[in-house]
């Protein structure tokens, strides 16, 4: 036996399998439960004990020796195939399309962090409305031409002779989340409102049917014009930058008395006059007023003791001051060469 296994290590020494199949062979052939050396082992309970330790010695060199054969050869496979792929760490994953926030998500952020950081909180109100919140208890006279078919989708008309929950419609402004707020909370109320709203309007560069506006409301004791007019200032310095300038308007809507419109001193020419302001130094931003006390008293809130400020202001018309883009439709149109301009304004 001793030199059955003699043998064995002098063809061990000499194997050298190449190629994963070539090293199966070897482990089959020695190491695996069938191979030489577990039968050689086997064979060993017949050794006589004078031999055994001889013999054991010899026996386990073998498997010793078969077994570093085998690790060795299979370690320098496993390198050889590693360095043939070179795998390169420093190379970029591998494409992946990323995507880019839609300039009107963008500034509807930065509006709700402008005006979070004074206080306002965000609150929502449904796009389906009824004409309670979007016209009657914002003092729009019955007649008033807003609610004409001509400006709004109307989901369904109640006819006069039924009783009467109220038209329902698809919102025309924000400003009916006014109402809903000032119907569920009491003063002092600071609050901001994004969302979508719908006109029927023919599509143009400077009209949509659906766009996006966002209504600010301040109640509580005290509240007067010139606490909107500061919040409007800060607010216009912090969206267009230290150096733009305000300029209110007095102007006209059922649910603010006194009303206005503020202009922004234009962001391309910087008020000096321009193509894009028509040469006025002007460009028209939003709508504010104080609360109409019969907006107040519509939401059950005493008009004597509280008073307030509102504004409303489209968010693609602060996006094109902004951005100075100059057509609506662009923000509809998911033109990737359009939208992939925004990549670094998150
Ligand atoms: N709701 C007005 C619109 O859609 C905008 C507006 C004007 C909102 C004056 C207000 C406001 O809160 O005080 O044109």
């Amino acid at each position: 036996m001793i030199d059955k296994i003699k043998s064995y290590l002098e063809d061990i020494a000499s194997a050298n399998p190449s190629g994963a199949d070539e090293l199966e062979s070897f482990r089959l052939k020695y190491l695996s439960k069938k191979g030489i050396i577990p039968e050689l082992f086997d064979e060993f309970r017949n050794v006589p004990a004078d031999l055994k330790k001889e013999v054991g010695q010899k026996l386990n060199e073998l498997k010793q020796k078969a077994q570093e054969k085998y690790n060795s050869v299979k370690r320098s496979l496993i390198t050889e195939v590693s360095s043939v792929s070179e795998i390169d760490l420093t190379k970029p994953a591998f494409p992946y399309p990323e995507g880019t926030r839609h300039p009107i998500s963008i500034v509807r952020r930065e509006l709700i962090g402008i005006f979070s950081r004074i206080g306002f909180t965000v609150s929502e109100g449904p796009e389906i409305e009824d004409d309670n919140h979007v016209f009657t208890k914002l003092n729009f006279a019955p007649e008033h031409p807003a609610r004409d078919m001509q400006d709004t989708f109307y989901i369904y008309r109640i006819s006069p002779e039924e009783s009467n929950p109220g038209d329902i419609l698809l919102r025309t402004h924000t400003s009916s989340v006014q109402v809903r707020v000032m119907e569920n909370q009491k003063p002092p109320i600071r609050t901001i409102s994004p969302g979508r709203v719908f006109r029927n309007e023919a599509i143009s560069a400077r009209a949509h049917c659906i766009f996006h506006q966002i209504e600010g409301l301040y109640i509580d004791e005290n509240v007067s014009f010139a606490d909107l007019k500061q919040t409007l200032s800060f607010f216009a310095a912090e969206l267009l930058g230290r150096d733009t300038k305000i300029r209110l308007r007095p102007s006209y809507f059922p649910f603010t008395e006194p009303s206005a419109e503020m202009d922004v001193s234009c962001t391309i020419c910087g008020g000096k006059g321009c193509n894009v302001c028509k040469y006025t130094g002007w460009l028209e931003l939003l709508g504010c007023g104080m609360v109409h006390p019969n907006v107040l008293e519509a939401c059950n809130i005493d008009s004597k003791k509280y008073t307030g400020f509102a504004f409303g202001m489209g968010i693609e018309r602060a996006a094109m001051l902004k951005y100075q883009v100059n057509d609506l439709r662009l923000y509809f149109e998911n033109d990737l060469r359009f939208l992939e301009q925004f990549r670094t304004a998150l």
